[in-house]
C-alpha cells in the first residue's frame, strides 16, 4: 500500500534559494535530518510509487545523477535519465515545448545545465515540480547538503561563520551566499577582484542577511578567514569554463585551501568542505583534503538525503 506523506510544498520548484523562507529552508533540513536517520536504521519506504521523474542533463554529473536517481529509485518511483543526446532541448524543439510534453509525462523534471532561464522555463511550462541540479548561476540542492552538513558538525547554523576562498563569482558560491544569508550564517567569500560576486546576487542577499543577522563579507585578503567554522572551496574552472582555466590558475593560485590558510583560522574545529569533483593540487591541497578536518564524503552522502527530502516536500 501506498504511504501517505504530506508534502508542505507541494508543486513547488526549486530553482535557486530566492523564494523559500528560513523556515522553509528549515523545514527542508529537518525532513533531510529524518530520512538520513530512516536510512541509518535501514528502513525502507516506497512514498515516489506510481511516481516519475525525468533527469535531465547538458553538463556531466556523479553526485547529483546518482543523488537523484536512488532517492527516487530506492522509494518506488521511477527515474528516467535524459542527456542532450537523448532529447530534443531548445534544440529542435524548444524548451517551452519540451517543458509541456514532459509535464504531460512526469510527476516532476531535474535540470543540469547551462542556462538559468531554460530551468525558469521548464518551470512555469511543465506545471510540474523542477529542481536545479546546476546552472552556471545556482547549485541550489549543493547548498543544502553543505548547510545540513555544516550543521550535523556544529549542532546549529545561526551565528556560525563559512568562508568560501576561490572563484567568487560561481554558481557554488552564490548559492551559498543565498542559503547563508537566509539561515543566519555569516559568508566571507575570500577571492581576486576580478572574480567577486557580482552586484546583484550581492544586492539580493542583502536584506535577507540584514533579517537573519548574517554578515556578508567579499574580500581578497586571505587574512579575513580568521575566525571561520568551515572552510569552502570549489574547482578554478567550472563547466563550460575549461578553456580559460590557465588564466584561472593564475588568478586563483593565492587562494588555494592549504593547511597555512586553515591554520589561519585560529580556529583548531574548522572543518573542510568542498562541493566536488576536486582537482587536488589546485583550490586545495591532498593534505587539507584527505585530513582531519575534512568532511567532503559526508556532504556528498548528504547530497542525496536533501535531494530525497526537496523531492517529498515537493511532490
Ligand atoms: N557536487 C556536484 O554537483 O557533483 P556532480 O557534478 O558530480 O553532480
Ligand atoms: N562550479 C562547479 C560545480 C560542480 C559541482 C561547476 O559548475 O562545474
Amino acid at each position: 500500500m501506498r504511504e501517505q506523506f504530506a508534502a508542505p510544498f507541494q508543486g513547488k520548484s526549486l530553482l535557486n534559494w530566492i523564494d523559500y523562507t528560513p523556515e522553509e529552508i528549515n523545514v527542508f533540513l529537518d525532513l533531510a535530518f529524518q530520512v538520513k536517520a530512516e536510512a541509518g536504521r535501514g528502513e525502507t519506504h516506497t512514498r515516489f510509487a506510481g511516481k516519475t521523474l525525468a533527469l535531465i542533463f547538458e553538463k556531466r554529473s556523479t553526485r547529483t545523477r546518482c543523488a537523484f536517481e536512488t532517492a527516487f529509485g530506492e522509494e518506488g518511483g521511477h527515474p528516467v535519465f535524459l542527456s542532450t543526446q537523448d532529447i530534443q532541448l531548445g534544440g529542435k524543439e524548444s524548451v517551452e515545448d519540451t517543458a509541456r510534453v514532459l509535464g504531460r509525462m512526469f510527476s516532476a523534471i531535474q535540470f543540469r545545465g547551462f542556462s538559468q532561464k531554460h530551468a525558469e522555463l521548464l518551470a512555469r511550462y511543465s506545471g510540474v515540480p523542477v529542481y536545479n541540479g546546476l546552472t552556471d548561476s545556482f547549485h541550489p540542492t549543493q547548498a543544502l547538503a553543505d548547510v545540513m552538513t555544516l550543521k550535523e558538525t556544529c549542532g546549529t547554523l545561526k551565528g556560525l561563520h563559512l568562508a568560501f576562498a576561490g572563484d567568487g563569482r560561481n554558481n557554488v558560491a552564490r548559492s551559498l551566499m543565498l542559503i547563508c544569508a537566509k539561515l543566519g550564517v555569516s559568508f566571507t567569500v575570500i577571492c581576486p577582484e576580478a572574480l567577486s560576486p557580482d552586484a546583484e546576487i550581492r544586492a539580493i542577499c542583502a536584506p535577507f542577511a540584514k533579517a537573519s543577522g548574517s554578515r556578508i563579507t567579499v574580500t581578497d585578503d586571505i587574512a579575513q578567514v580568521k575566525g571561520a567554522d568551515a572552510l569552502y572551496t570549489d574547482v578554478w574552472a567550472s563547466m563550460g569554463e575549461e578553456a580559460i582555466k590557465a588564466e584561472r590558475v593564475k588568478l586563483l593560485r593565492p587562494y588555494q585551501v592549504n593547511e597555512d590558510l586553515l591554520a589561519k583560522t585560529g580556529n583548531d574545529w574548522c572543518i573542510f568542505l568542498h562541493c566536488l569533483p576536486a582537482v587536488k593540487g589546485e583550490e586545495v591541497t591532498f593534505g587539507v583534503i584527505e585530513g582531519n578536518a575534512s568532511r567532503v564524503w559526508d556532504q556528498a552522502e548528504n547530497r542525496k538525503h536533501t535531494i530525497k527530502a526537496i523531492m517529498l516536500a515537493t511532490i
